[in-house]
């Protein structure tokens, strides 16, 4: 049997839960009694509590009032409801912004933000650093050992980044060890372009509109210090915390595919992953593109640390943030918040637990509505999703058997998006990403996440779609894993730059080259209402046949070695391969050099390459559109979570008699109906899987 422990020992179940502040409602007496009242109703076992109490925690400087935090600890541990326990440094007290300015972020136009709002202090900031120590020495001194408390949740969703004279010197400093000299800073920068070259550290400025924001190198390089800068702040938090509380696990919440961050440089840090899942279901009849979207996120952040997380975040109705607001219709609560559990999360937990009265979330979702009882829909969507989760026990802490990965590299999406090239406007990263992703969500084929860093030896199939930004190693690491029986696929406008957003010289696909057994002679863009075709060769290894529609991105590729599966269509392109596959030791290696608009295309090629891998679907059979597999397993018995996002209803073939209802126990039939948003879990024996 393989599983990871419970987040936390003192709670061996599905955690289920929400943000909760109790400090917005200290004068109105009686709504706490209730709240505890109403949290057993709804099955709820975890709060996440003081996420924004700095100003209730310390209402003047150095003047701590911990008797309310006091008591909800206390009544939570007579109740068996536990807690998140939240460091306040999401936002700070006014006080504090009247008193230490340097405290406030400066913009990337060099001006001071006043006080107001929330996530916009200076990371670098000795004031507030010193100031987030005491509090959360306070707190971990007072809390560290309460029985109530399962772990800490650091500050709130970090992000952003402060341009202050304190940042720009760390940020120098930041250079002056990365490149030791400013000789190896102009040579990785360029700067020889347009007479840019320092001749001081102290010229060096981060981005700025009314200054540089055309040396891409000096781009990439300010938002690795500010991944850096932000990690050592979360590093700086949880000192006092891994000191006073050695045994309680450590959390942030994230967000989804959040660009600003390098997250996995937080995941050797933090002891579990957790993030906040939003999806804006139903602006479309069929929801299946975003529920690929958020699976995808799912499977990043159980990537991050290839172990199960949690979803810390979600909203129970609606979110008021957005152009129109609307809410999940009957079902897509459920589906949803399994949908979390089925790529790998152990929590369900939701912003917010009761409506605020006032302020800019007033009307955001909630557990309790202004209403202020348990009589709503919403509320019972809640309860009923709580005591399925309190059937699935046996899920917690297994494993997602995933044999396949797709590459993701923060640093090459920054790239990309900066690189002023083929498409200004339309690159598409996260588009493209999401279309390879979905092509494998629509087969029941289960993906991780990766780094170019991460170990590739598990898999047997890796898919890098626009691999712009590839470091020598990256590449000698991927001819590797191809020479060893492993399957690549690349994609147009790989192998472009490397680590410093300097253009491999010799050739495109530059470190990727040898093992494509491709040399790309030109990229260009197309306009919208321009088009080519991709025609596959009669008899091609890969079976594929048809044609298909490329739009937006075209590359002209000369094979290497490389024998061509498909050809373009059209235009002076026409007869030169736009699919190609490279033998080189055991393994493949794909090259698609244009970008397919259909997505029929990415399931059908896909579908062959996994086959030809040897990697398994979940379950071998057709799933309809919309409807996805996914599954978690113990190594025992694997739990199948059947999700249909399509609007209508579906029905599933199973691949065997031995599948039987987890929240039932009754044998499955032959046939599975999935009512619209419906959601199935079943368990059958486990089957073999070599990434385990
Ligand atoms: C984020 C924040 C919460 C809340 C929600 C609203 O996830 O962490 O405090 O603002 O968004 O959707
Ligand atoms: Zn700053």
């Amino acid at each position: 049997m393989k599983k990871v422990q419970p987040i936390s020992p003192k709670v061996p179940v599905f955690l289920h839960g929400a943000d909760y502040n109790p400090d917005q409602w200290l004068s109105y007496p009686g709504v706490f009694e209730e709240d505890i009242r109403l949290m057993k109703l709804a099955h709820c076992n975890v709060m996440s509590v003081g996420i924004f109490s700095w100003s209730s925690l310390e209402r003047a400087e150095g003047e701590y009032q911990f008797e309310w935090l006091d008591h909800v600890l206390d009544t939570f541990a007579e109740n068996g409801i536990f807690a998140f326990l939240a460091t306040p440094s999401g936002a700070r007290p006014t006080w504090m912004s009247a008193a230490y300015p340097e405290v406030l972020r400066t913009g990337a136009n060099r001006v001071r933000n006043l006080h107001g709002f929330r996530h916009n202090h200076c990371y670098t900031s000795p004031v507030y650093r010193e100031k987030t120590r005491l509090i959360n020495t306070k707190l971990a001194e007072r809390y560290g050992k309460h029985p109530a408390v399962i772990g800490w949740h650091i500050s709130n969703e970090f992000g952003g980044d402060c341009h202050c004279e304190l940042c720009q010197e760390a940020f120098r400093e930041w250079l002056k060890k990365k490149y030791g000299s400013l000789d190896a800073l102009n040579q990785a920068w360029w700067t020889a372009f347009w007479s840019h070259t320092y001749t001081d550290w102290g010229q060096i400025e981060s981005p700025a509109p009314h200054g540089e924001t055309q040396a891409h190198g000096a781009n990439l390089d300010w938002k690795r210090f500010v991944t850096d800068q932000t990690v050592d702040f979360c590093r700086h938090e949880m000192t006092p915390i891994r000191e006073l509380s050695p045994e309680l696990p450590v959390t942030t919440n994230m967000m989804d595919l959040f660009e600003g961050l390098d997250y996995r440089k937080f995941a050797d840090l933090l002891d579990v992953i957790s993030w906040d899942a939003y999806p804006t279901w139903h602006e479309n009849l069929d929801d299946s593109k975003l529920a690929a979207w958020f699976s995808m996120n799912h499977d990043l952040f159980r990537s991050l640390k290839g172990k199960p997380f949690l979803l810390m975040e979600s909203t129970p109705s609606l979110t008021n943030w957005q152009a129109v607001s609307k809410l999940k219709r009957p079902g897509m609560h459920r589906l949803s918040s399994l949908q979390a559990v089925a790529h790998g999360s152990d929590s369900v937990q939701y912003f917010q637990w009761r409506k605020s009265r006032g302020s800019s979330e007033k009307f955001h979702g909630a557990v309790v509505d202004h209403a202020g009882h348990e009589h709503t829909r919403v509320f019972q969507d809640v309860a009923s999703l709580g005591k399925t989760l309190e059937g699935l026990s046996d899920v917690i802490g297994t494993f997602t058997p995933a044999e396949t990965a797709i590459v993701m590299d923060w640093d090459n999406r920054w790239a990309v998006k900066d690189a002023q090239g083929v498409r200004n406007r339309g690159i598409g990263y996260e588009e493209t990403l999401l279309t390879h992703y979905r092509a494998f969500w629509e087969l029941g084929i289960p993906l991780d996440i990766i780094g170019s860093e991460d170990d590739f030896s598990a898999y047997k199939l890796i898919v890098a779609p626009m691999l712009y930004l590839v470091r020598e190693e990256t590449g000698q690491k991927i001819e590797r894993f191809v020479e060893a029986g492993g399957t690549f696929v690349a994609t147009y406008w790989s192998g472009i730059v490397n680590e410093n957003d300097l253009c491999h010289l010799g050739g495109f696909p530059g470190p990727l080259r040898r093992t494509l057994g491709v040399w790309s002679e030109e990229t260009e863009g197309l306009h919208p209402d321009d088009r080519n075709e991709l025609v596959c060769l009669e008899a091609n290894q890969l079976g594929l046949s048809g044609r298909f529609e490329i739009r937006e991105i075209c590359e002209i590729t000369h094979s290497e070695g490389a024998e061509t599966l498909a050809v373009y269509g059209d235009d002076f392109y026409a007869g030169r391969p736009v699919l190609t596959v490279n033998r080189l030791g055991y393994g493949q290696a794909y090259h698609l050099a244009a970008r397919v608009a259909d997505a029929s295309f990415y399931e059908l090629l896909y579908g062959h390459i996994a086959q030809k891998a040897g990697v398994s679907k979940v379950l071998n059979s057709h799933l309809p559109a919309g409807v996805t597999a996914q599954i978690r397993s113990d190594g025992e018995h694997d739990y199948l979570f059947l999700m249909n996002f399509s609007g209508k209803e579906a029905e599933v073939e199973l691949d065997s008699a031995d599948y039987a209802d987890v929240e039932t126990g009754a044998a499955e039939e032959r046939f599975v109906r999935l009512g619209v948003y419906g959601v199935r879990i079943l368990k059958r024996r486990a089957r073999r899987y070599t990434h385990q």
